[in-house]
Order: structure tokens, then sequence, then C-alpha cells
């Protein structure tokens, strides 16, 4: 697996070059009709200004239905089709179902749970990924389509598997445990490593042989924290291992040809930031609820995927046009809201637009899910007539293709943190990562304020503040490397329960923080974790503010306190605190602080550091910024349902894109509505 796991150092597809503009599209699944209706689909889609659809994302059957014997006729004809049409492929691999003729061959293919329930065949995605004539068989079919297709001028882009780990992103079968030993070893070297790593003298818990090593199965209680966090790095590892299989056989058939695949929501068991230096561009599938009315969450998420490949644009691989089929109650988009939200993908830095799904389905799971198309084929529906009408917009955007973000706001982001401190038999067992780290992203959102995501250990020194919730794990460096950033003139803000664990979730020597404590000038000596119902209150800039969740008891330790708590016997201590080092500045949250504390709190950091949105804006409307080498962009979206009318810099003439329009002095943006100004 080691020998997979390494990034290549040679030149990568640059994407924007070979798509040098707004893709638009979505996944086609043709299997699902008779042909008699491709050459329609191909029509509409040209007619709706599609131009790129991912193609065969479940057609392993199809392509070889029975093992050995391949049929690629209908997708020749498809492919060409297409191509007629002026409409580029995003061609899977076809890997993200094994085929039931596989699964009869190979029972042992079939993922098992923790519990030691075996999956059955019947949905989709039910293979174990350390299934050896998984990856044999896999490694045949990605090299026989890539070898048939590597020359056709519609392929633009590989689409390998589909969402890793989306139904399945554990398996616990005897595969894995044998893999899991041999991770190990290469890991730790000797069990009496892997004993001291794991902490194993607690419980009885030592081993002798690599042999007794099991997967956390279930187990009478709590498994051990090391063992539970080597599995979640062991299985994310595992799951990219099968996409490095795929991703070295069309590397070498196809070098020039960009390499994908899609990621998902906040998605907690793979580290996106592995997996992202292994794709070409980063994509993700984003299906906010449509009562969410501005979503906050996409747009923290579409960021992340900006910030994955250091700022380089990411593909909206997947989105509905109104209603999905999975939640309980699938409430659809009103008219205007995909576009809206569209363009929120576009301003956060998105180069591509599409669906799921083309063409809506007849049969199946995913019947009532929405399409580009109904079934019915209704070319008068709204929803057809609200695809065709952005698709044809979105060519006059393509001037922004590979224009970045300026963000002067970091966020620290990191998978291993994620894993560690959601482990079971925590002071608290409900403080969610995701929820942590999205208080500040809102509080930034909010005031349309760009943030980029960071891992710990990235050069930090573009950016004037830095954010680190909840940094529960500090590996190796991490410290060190935000010491070097403070000491630099950088702002540091790190909340509670942060510099508590090293990589293996054991305690540092000394007192908490204890990698982080020089550097905040604080000791915690409790913490004071709140049930539901209990809070306190804090008193910042002689005003009075709620805080919840969680409260450290702080010792000043050459830090300074910025608000103190007014509530519990720890009144008058300190609940924030501020610690300068170097030229820069260490701030200590020591509590959930509520929005408007924080925002105060971070306002003022803004105000201090110059940093402002490129525009003053109402609530409900986003501004966001793109800059190419040759012009700036701002992308203006009006959520309200009533116009707005923003001030713009006096002495910039602007153009608004989708109106062809010249601006100038201030700009009125109808009630959901979006306007586009270069400048
Ligand atoms: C995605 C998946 C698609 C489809 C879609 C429905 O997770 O990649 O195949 O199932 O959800 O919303």
């Amino acid at each position: 697996m080691d020998q997979l796991l390494s990034t290549e150092a040679s030149a990568i597809p640059q994407v924007s070059k070979l798509i040098p503009h707004m893709s638009y599209g979505g996944d086609y699944n043709p299997e699902q009709w008779n042909e008699n209706i491709w050459l329609e689909d191909a029509r509409l889609m040209k007619e709706a200004g599609v131009n790129l659809v991912s193609l065969g994302i479940f057609s392993w059957v199809k392509i070889e239905p029975r093992d050995g014997e391949y049929d690629f006729s209908w997708l020749d004809r498809v492919i060409d089709i297409l191509h007629a049409h002026d409409i580029g492929i995003n061609l899977a691999t076809a890997t993200a179902s094994t085929p039931a003729w596989f699964v009869r061959k190979y029972p042992d293919s079939l993922p098992v749970e923790a519990d030691g329930t075996r999956l059955s065949f019947g949905s989709r995605q039910h293979y174990c990924p350390n299934h050896k004539p998984l990856l044999a068989y896999t490694e045949k079919l990605v090299r026989t389509i890539a070898t048939r297709y590597k020359d056709h001028p519609a392929l633009k882009m590989w689409h390998i598997n589909n969402e890793y780990g989306c139904h399945v992103s554990r398996c616990y079968c005897d595969n894995c445990a044998a893999a899991f030993r041999t991770w190990l070893q290469e890991r730790y070297g000797t069990i009496e490593e892997l004993n001291a790593r794991w902490g194993t003298r607690f419980w009885s818990q030592q081993y002798g042989e690599w042999e007794e090593i099991q997967p956390p199965r279930k187990a009478p209680t709590f498994c051990n924290p090391g063992q539970q966090l080597d599995y979640f790095r062991f299985m994310n590892d595992s799951l990219l291992n099968l996409y490095l299989t795929e991703k070295r056989i069309l590397r070498e058939i196809t070098p020039a040809v960009p390499i994908s695949t899609n990621f998902m929501d906040f998605f907690k068991p793979l580290d996106y930031f592995r997996w992202a230096k292994e794709v070409d561009v980063a994509t993700w599938d984003s299906y906010p609820d449509p009562r969410e009315g501005q979503p906050v969450r996409a747009a923290m998420m579409h960021d992340l995927m900006r910030s994955l490949r250091k700022g380089q644009p990411f593909f909206l691989m997947e989105q509905v046009t109104s209603q999905v089929n999975w939640r309980d109650i699938n409430v659809n988009k009103a008219p205007g809201v995909m576009r809206l939200w569209s363009y929120s993908a576009i301003g956060h830095g998105g180069d591509g637009i599409l669906f799921f799904q083309w063409r809506q389905s007849r049969a199946g799971a995913e019947k009532f899910h929405g399409g580009m198309i109904p079934h019915s084929n209704d070319e008068n529906s709204r929803i057809y007539r609200e695809v065709k009408a952005l698709g044809q917009e979105l060519k006059k955007l393509n001037g922004l293709i590979g224009a970045r973000t300026p963000a002067k706001v970091a966020i620290i982001f990191d998978w291993e943190n994620w894993w560690a401190v959601e482990l079971d038999s925590k002071p608290h067992n409900d403080l969610p990562y995701v929820q942590r780290v999205a208080a500040y992203y809102n509080e930034c959102f909010k005031r349309n304020i760009a943030v980029d995501f960071v891992q710990p250990s990235d050069d930090l020194t573009a950016y004037d503040i830095v954010i680190a919730p909840m940094l529960y794990m500090v590996k190796p460096g991490e410290a060190e490397n935000l010491e070097g950033y403070v000491s630099g003139g950088g702002t540091l803000i790190v909340s509670y329960f942060s510099g508590i664990v090293d990589e293996n979730d054991r305690f540092y020597p000394g007192e908490f923080p204890a990698p982080l404590r020089k550097l905040l000038g604080i000791q915690v000596e409790e913490f004071d974790p709140y049930p539901q119902g209990h809070a306190n209150t804090v008193t910042y800039r002689g005003q009075a503010y709620g805080c919840s969740l969680w409260s450290d008891v702080i010792q000043l330790e050459g830090a300074e306190a910025v608000a103190t708590y007014t509530g519990h016997w720890y009144a008058g201590r300190p609940a924030v605190t501020s610690h300068s080092s170097g030229s820069g500045n260490a701030v200590y949250i020591g509590t959930e602080l509520d929005a408007d504390c924080l925002g105060a709190l971070l306002g003022e950091m803004l105000t201090t550091k110059g940093i402002s949105a490129p525009l003053s804006a109402p609530e409900q409307v986003e501004v966001l910024q793109r800059d190419t080498e040759q012009n700036k962009h701002l992308l203006i979206i009006n959520y309200n349902q009533e116009e707005v009318c923003l001030d713009l810099p006096e002495n910039e003439d602007y153009v608004n894109l989708l109106t062809g329009e010249r601006v100038s002095g201030s700009i009125t943006v109808s009630g959901i509505d979006v306007a586009v100004l270069q400048y």
C-alpha cells in the first residue's frame, strides 16, 4: 500500500487550460433508457448549453455483462452521439458497483460491519476495499476502458469510481484485519512500539504477536482509542489505495487527461486534504436542504474544496435541480434558487456546475430524484427551462475560469483531529467538530470575509488571522509551526479543548494545553462541560454575553484576560485571553461564546487587521471576489425577495457580465438575483 500512497512529482494536467470554459452538465446514465432517446438527449443537452457529462458511473455490468466478456458497442454509440453535439465526457471507470456475477463468484468481496454483519448485494457500493480479486478486476476493467477511449476527442476528464466511502466507509472483514496488521507493521515496526503508542498496558490489552490484533470490532465497551484512530487512518488509506490503483493506470495510458473522483459534504471517513493531492481537480456533490434558505454550510464546503488544492478552482460535480429522494421530506427548490446556489458555488471558486442527473430515472431507488429533464421529457417544464437558461447564461462567464479567491483569514481544518476529538469517552461527548468550525466560519460568512481552510502544518504566512477551533490533537511539528506564524506577526485564535493529545491520542505530559501552553501563555486547570440547558455568562468590553457547552478554568501564565466569566465558582477568572509573542498575538477562547460575543471579538480583530468585505452589503447578500491575471470580479448574490442596492467604490467602472451593462457608483440587484461585475 505504501508504494501506491506516494504522490506523483511529474507534471499534472492543468484543468483550466484543458477545459477553458465553465463546465455545465450532469451525470448521464443512458443505459437506463432505450437507445431511441439518446439523440433526443443530445439535442436537449446542446440546447441547454451542456458541455460535459459524467458517463458510465454505474455501468460495470453493462460494459462487462459476464466475467471477462465486454460490450462497448452501446458506449461507443453514446460517446459518438455526444461528440457530434460538442459535448465532452467525464468518463467514469464504472467501478462504483460490482456486478451480481462478481459477487456470486466472490461472496467474500461483500463488506462486513463492526458487529460482524456481512452486507448483501442489491443496492450499490457493496465492496470491501481490501479484497484482492476486486483490485484485480478493477485494474482489468479500467485498463480496458482507458485503452479503448484514450484517443477519443470527446474524452475531457476521468471520473474514478464514485463518492468513495459514501455507504460503506469501513469494512471489518478478515481480509481487512490481515491488511490492517500489515499496515500497522509498516507504521510501527515492532509490536513493542505499537503497544506503547496504543497505551495497551491499560485494561490488559497488551499484544504479544501481530496476529493477535483485530480491527476495532463490536466489543463489550469502548475500544482502545489508538486502535480506533489507526483504523480510521487505515480505512482512509485502503480506499485511497483503491483509487490510486485506478489512477496509476489512467495516468499511464492517458497522461494528459485530468483525473478526479467526487467528494462529499464534510465527509468524516476520508481525509480529503490527503486525497486532494491525488486528484487533478477537486470535485464535490452538494445537496443542501432547500429549507435552509441561504446554504451557509455548502458555502463553507465550497471554500474547503477550493482550499484542498491551495486555491485551485473546484467543480460542483453534483447538485439537484430541485428535489432529492433521500430525505424524510424532500422539499423542492423555488424558482431561481437553483440558479442562485449555482452562482454561490462559482463565487466561492467553482469552474463547473453539474447535476445528478441529466434525465430523471423511470425506475429504481432514485426515480423521485430530480433531473435536468423530467422523465416525462417535458421541454416546457419549469425545471428544464431553468436548466436551459442557466446553461446559456454561464457561457458569459468563461473569463472567470481559473480565477482565484483572495483570502486573509484561514481556519484550520484537520481530519485526524476530527477523528480523534469525536472518539468516545470524552469530558463532553456532544461537541461535533464541524459545528465548532462553523461557528467561526459563520461570523466571517455573515460579513462576506473570504476564508481559506488550511492544515496545522501548512505555511500560514499569507494569512493575517488563523483560527484553530478545537485543535485537540497536535501532531509533531504543528505547535512549532503555529509558534512561527505568531512570532512572525500573525494573529492566531485557538479555542477550548485544544492541545490535548499527540497523534496516538495520548495526553502530552504536563498541564493542558501542553504543546500550546507557552504560545498561549495560559494553563487550563480544569474542564467544565455543561449539560444541555446549562450555561454561563462572560463579560467582554464591559458587556455581558452568553456562553455554553464547555468552560475552561484558566490560569494566566503571561497572557492577559480579554473576557472573564461572570458565573459559577470560577467567576472573575479569564474566559478569553490574549498573549503577545514576537510580533504577533495568540488568543485563546476557553468557552463556547454565543454568536454575538464571537462576532464582536472577531469583528474587532478583523478591523484591527484591516480586513473587510469587498463591498458592504445588507443581510442575506453574498459578495464574493474572484481574480484572474487580467481582471477582478465581484459576484453579488441576493437571497432576499426584495431588491438591494450596494454602493460601489468610486473611480471604478464595472461591467455586469450577465447583462453586458456598464455599472458605476452603485448597483441594484433584484430579489433572488445575481450580478457578476468585472473590473
Ligand atoms: C450522490 C451520488 C449519485 C446519486 C445522488 C443522489 O451521492 O453520487 O449517484 O445517488 O447522490 O442525490
